[in-house]
């Protein structure tokens, strides 16, 4: 795992100029140059709905030279921090899955893009853009590098290689031609769908030569899917009466994938809609994060009546693929095939704001905290 800059208390309180950005520390005969280092901390885990109260701003510190003596650590300056569904499954006490949980106290960990200011890594130098797990913070040191790319492409914007070109893009990229087995004509339902990875997977399927049709929680995001991301229909859920009635009116003859984003009673409903031999590519449960007790699906035995294919999958099981996805999408956003939108927060102190909101749907798009442009 990693680990982020924080020297030994003890050091840090000996010092009396916090109150300029850059201090020095005298460790041994060598001064070593910290610096003020905003973070976001988890307070404590999370019950229930995230609230920005879970989590607190803190005045740290942060060494610029990479720790002697571990080979391979970079220190980083943080630009762009992605804001995720998934994180809020690492601020409970659960250690049985993928990922391990955060530590409350702890600074919150996510994908970001960074700019290198010291490095012993030999395939990172000062001044390169790496994009991977950071911190949620001004600086971090990065001790395992496994989870971190150099950025190579620069004439898209750099935020874009936590979204469109990253974690989320590659998402939906693998959850559609891999889970998904598209077909030309197929009747393609996507939730969430003016979110990170719906908005993507609506476009891919489009391309596919797909009929698409998205849920989505506004009547803003609505129009952002039929008239921006080129959706043939969209539906904002939050106001329909029967979702069951409202998925058999847009797709009378059926459903042959449902890309789920949210899990939950639109799993349920997809499953009565679905075509036989349909496939489910269950991508996340975005409903459920917040429920401490969820009913279960009912609708099941159509899996057998319909023989349809229902596969969960996480993204980097399918990092193999990457090489591949990244030219492809950066080739169709440089067309002027795709389009991508980005929701973007200015300012760490407005981090937790933005991750909360991922759970009320106040993200329009890929949510996004600037750290600093450079
Ligand atoms: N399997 C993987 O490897 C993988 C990787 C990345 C993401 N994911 C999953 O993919 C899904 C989408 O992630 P994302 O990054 O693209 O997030 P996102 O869609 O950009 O943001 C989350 C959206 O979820 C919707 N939402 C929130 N609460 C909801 C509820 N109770 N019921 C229905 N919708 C709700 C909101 O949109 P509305 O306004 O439309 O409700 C919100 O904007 C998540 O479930 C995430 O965990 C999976």
């Amino acid at each position: 795992m990693r680990s982020f800059s924080s020297p030994p208390a003890s050091l840090a309180s000996s010092s009396s100029q916090l109150a300029h950005s850059v201090v020095y520390f005298l460790m041994g005969e060598a001064a070593v140059e910290m610096v003020r280092n905003k973070q976001v901390v988890l307070k404590e885990y999370v019950v229930g709905a995230p609230k920005e109260t879970d989590m607190e701003i803190r005045q740290g510190k942060a060494s610029l030279r990479a720790p002697t003596g571990v080979e391979g650590a970079i220190v980083v300056k943080n630009l762009y921090l992605s804001c995720d569904p998934y994180m809020r499954g690492r601020m409970r006490d659960y250690s049985d899955s993928y990922i391990p949980p955060f530590q409350p106290g702890s600074v919150i960990e996510g994908f970001g893009v960074a700019k290198v200011v010291d490095s012993t890594n030999p395939n990172f130098c000062v001044g390169d853009y790496i994009t991977g797990l950071t911190g949620w913070e001004e600086y971090s040191t990065i001790v395992r590098t496994e989870q971190v790319r150099k950025i190579e492409v620069f004439d898209v914007p750099l935020s874009y290689h936590v979204g469109l070109l990253g974690m989320t893009g590659f998402t939906a990229y693998v959850g559609f031609y891999e889970i998904c087995a598209p077909k030309k004509g197929d009747y393609v339902f996507v939730s969430a769908a003016s979110g990170a990875v719906g908005q993507l997977v609506g476009q891919l399927a489009k391309l596919h030569g797909c009929y698409v049709v998205g849920s989505a929680g506004s009547a803003q995001k609505v129009d952002l899917l039929k008239n921006k991301l080129g959706f043939d229909e969209a539906f904002n859920y939050k106001e329909e009466p029967d979702l069951t009635e409202a998925l058999r009116s847009y797709f009378p003859k059926g459903i042959d994938i449902y890309f789920d984003n949210v899990g939950g009673a639109m799993l349920d409903t997809a499953l009565l809609n679905m075509r036989v031999h349909g496939r489910v590519a269950v991508c996340g449960m975005v409903s459920q994060h917040a429920v401490s007790d969820p009913k279960g699906i009912s609708n099941l035995y159509t899996l057998v009546m319909k023989r349809i294919r229902m596969e969960g999958f996480i993204q980097s099981d399918y990092l193999h693929l990457f090489p591949k996805f990244l030219p492809t999408i950066i080739d169709l956003y440089k067309q002027g095939r795709i389009v991508y939108i980005e929701d973007m927060n200015e300012g760490l102190e407005n981090g937790p704001a933005a991750f909360v909101g991922l759970f009320t749907g106040n993200n329009m798009g890929k949510q996004v905290v600037c750290v600093s442009r450079e």
